[in-house]
């Protein structure tokens, strides 16, 4: 199976939709690749979905890369983008790029995503520079929260917006081959799509963009924590699961299971 590359999902732009989800570990990265998803993000929102903090400033790089090898090993077709993590790019240039090549050198993946505009820029240029294929992330980047003052839409003032719009611009001059854009209003997605050459993936960021990601407990029904006004719940996978395990239980407890056909017996004739 030929891997979606680089050149495959900037060639994209302008002729067909891009999708993107998020993976964290084997299973689930064998699952979204077979349904033919372009993308598969080894996010840092696993901080949340499957670590249970707060927020996503909890994981480093280990955490990061051990999840990424396990998404690698599951992925053949979809290309996979290791999360770079808080602190893991900001410090300094060198440590950026140093920190960024492990997720290609150690977990495998084939390219990074890292948050923010202008103020990137400098790792953006190096890692490019370094072989490093590198997607952006402008709007509500998680990892400045405590800027934010909590999960808000991103880019609703004037002012706000053409910041957002300048962003894309230099993060796309500076390298990136393509564009997050979370939590912004559907017509600013829609100026940055147009005035930058790179395709952009929204999530919470209206129809416009090039593509769409979301994350993959969100999309099934595993995370119900809460539930932003972007995502769609295509399944409700949790409440099935409880009611799969809740069967498991009482078959136990009422002795219905195991069964004779999940039993060995020490007569061959009984054994299928
Ligand atoms: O960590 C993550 O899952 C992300 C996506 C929501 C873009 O950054
Ligand atoms: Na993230």
């Amino acid at each position: 199976m030929k891997r979606v590359t680089v050149p495959d999902v900037t060639a994209a732009k302008g002729r067909r939709k891009l999708t993107m989800l998020t993976a964290y570990d084997y299973p689930t990265a064998l699952w979204v690749d077979r349904s033919g998803i372009d993308m598969i993000l080894v996010g840092d929102s696993l901080a949340m979905v499957v670590l249970g903090h707060d927020d996503t400033l909890a994981v480093g790089m280990e955490e990061m890369l051990h999840h990424t090898k396990a998404v690698t090993r599951g992925a053949a077709r979809a290309l996979v983008i290791g999360d770079m993590p808080f602190l893991s790019y900001q410090v300094s240039v060198e440590q950026a790029v140093l920190n960024a090549g492990r997720f290609l050198k150690e977990g495998r993946a084939q390219a990074v995503k890292l948050e923010g505009g202008a103020r990137v820029l400098p790792q953006v240029r190096a890692m490019v520079s370094a072989g490093i294929p590198v997607q952006g992330h402008l709007g509500l980047t998680p990892q400045s929260i405590a800027q934010f003052g909590g999960f808000k839409v991103q880019g609703k003032d004037a002012e706000a917006a053409q910041t957002l719009i300048e962003d894309a611009i230099a993060l796309s001059e500076a390298g990136c081959f393509s564009l997050v854009l979370e939590a912004i209003p559907e017509a600013i997605a829609a100026r940055i799509t147009e005035a930058v050459p790179i395709p952009t993936i929204g999530i919470g960021a209206g129809p416009h963009c090039d593509g769409q990601v979301l994350v993959v407990h969100d999309v099934l029904g595993l995370f119900d924590r809460f539930v932003p006004r972007f995502v769609k719940q295509y399944e409700t996978l949790g409440p099935r699961i409880v009611e799969a395990l809740t069967r498991y239980r009482e078959e136990v407890e009422n002795g219905t299971f195991p069964g004779p056909e999940h039993s060995f017996h020490t007569n061959p004739i009984h054994n299928p």
